[in-house]
């Protein structure tokens, strides 16, 4: 079987890396459609040494579509995500319009793919940081629950989409260069700086991107008793963010286990060299489909406590991928039916 794509918002960082994942793990298309805004007619993008046109998203851009990979902020997916599903499509949904949804399943496949199995037409693919920790965390969680987490961010410019990728290095050059630019996409300078994440603060004083780790991670985790909370930064990288991660058990989880356990677990890569200080980088986070992990040490301030350190490919496992990764699952547990075999 082979199924027929369009990408939503196919122009974007991770639109693109939708395309290269699609083309290198030879995902099953017969067809693939690359959808963005008006701004992109008559751009053309390359897939399987092909070049594609990319057409603007329309009533009728979804008919005969299998998969929708929607990846164009929250508005265009509450926009178009209805539209896609009445037309016969599954939409995997990168952004946060229906996360938080109770009939949407919100789903990491190395953490709960069986959640995948109860979709009503959209899967919602979590929070990049959200599921970044996730891969670490679910394993140990596993071995013995985890009471609470304390969680800091590090987080690169790709979150925030291509433009903002490019704002960090036009802004470097332009500081090296002795000038002082005016940031456009972020509030405040980004280069040569960082600052706590600014997406809308709540009552609390906590941003959304905090929130989403909270509130995504206990849906993942389908556990509401998991206690929270974190601080999330954006800092001067490109696209894999970093995470300083500490979590609370119910009684003492030893550093050697708990590395035993990481260095088995799907999707993790442990990368730890004491001696040399070696630990992840987002620099060698970048491009790699794994999540390192290292800096695995118990918590000297409390007995039941462990530490760690992570990076991961933002645009990568942080998004595309495991929206990818989703769609593979759909594929092997046939819950992708092809539109033709709905209608008839
Ligand atoms: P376009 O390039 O035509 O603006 P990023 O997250 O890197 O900023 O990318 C966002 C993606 O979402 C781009 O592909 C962008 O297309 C697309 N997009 C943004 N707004 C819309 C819209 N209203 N309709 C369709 N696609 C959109």
């Amino acid at each position: 079987k082979s199924y027929r794509i369009a990408i939503l918002g196919a122009t974007g960082a991770v639109g693109k890396e939708l395309l290269e994942l699609l083309e290198s793990r030879n995902f099953p298309l017969s067809d693939l459609r690359l959808l963005a805004s008006q701004r992109s007619v008559g751009r053309k993008l390359q897939f399987k040494g092909e070049d594609l046109p990319v057409e603007v998203v329309s009533d009728r851009a979804f008919n005969n579509v299998d998969l929708v990979l929607a990846s164009a902020g929250g508005a265009t997916s509450k926009a178009w995500a209805s539209i896609a599903v009445n037309a016969g499509a599954v939409v995997i949904d990168n952004s946060s319009a229906y996360r938080m949804n109770p009939e949407v399943p919100l789903v990491i496949p190395e953490v709960n793919p069986q959640a995948a199995a109860n979709h009503k037409g959209i899967i919602a693919n979590p929070n990049c940081t959200t599921i970044l920790m996730a891969v670490a965390v679910w394993p140990l969680h596993c071995h013995q629950p985890v009471k609470r987490i304390v969680a800091a961010t590090y987080q690169s410019a790709s979150g925030a989409g291509a433009l903002a990728m490019e704002e960090v290095k036009t802004q470097t050059s332009a500081i090296l260069e002795g000038k002082q630019p005016t940031p456009s996409v972020f509030p405040y300078p980004l280069a040569f700086n960082l600052f706590p994440h600014n997406s809308p603060l709540n009552d609390l004083g906590y941003c959304e991107e905090e929130m989403k780790m909270v509130n995504e991670t206990r849906k993942i985790f389908n556990n509401q008793q998991i206690k929270i909370t974190a601080t999330c930064v954006r800092v001067p990288v490109l696209r894999a963010h970093s995470e300083a991660i500490n979590l609370e058990f119910e009684s003492p989880f030893s550093a050697v286990e708990a590395k035993e356990i990481l260095s088995r677990s799907p999707g993790v890569k442990l990368v730890e060299d004491w001696k040399a200080n070696y630990f992840p980088m987002p620099i060698e986070a970048t491009g790699r489909d794994e999540v390192l992990v290292g800096r695995i040490r118990s918590d000297i301030s409390h007995e039941c406590g462990l530490e760690l350190w992570l990076c991961g490919d933002q645009i990568r496992k942080g998004a595309a991928l495991n929206a990818v990764q989703i769609a593979e699952l759909l594929v092997e547990k046939n819950l992708l039916q092809p539109a033709i075999a709905i209608s008839q």
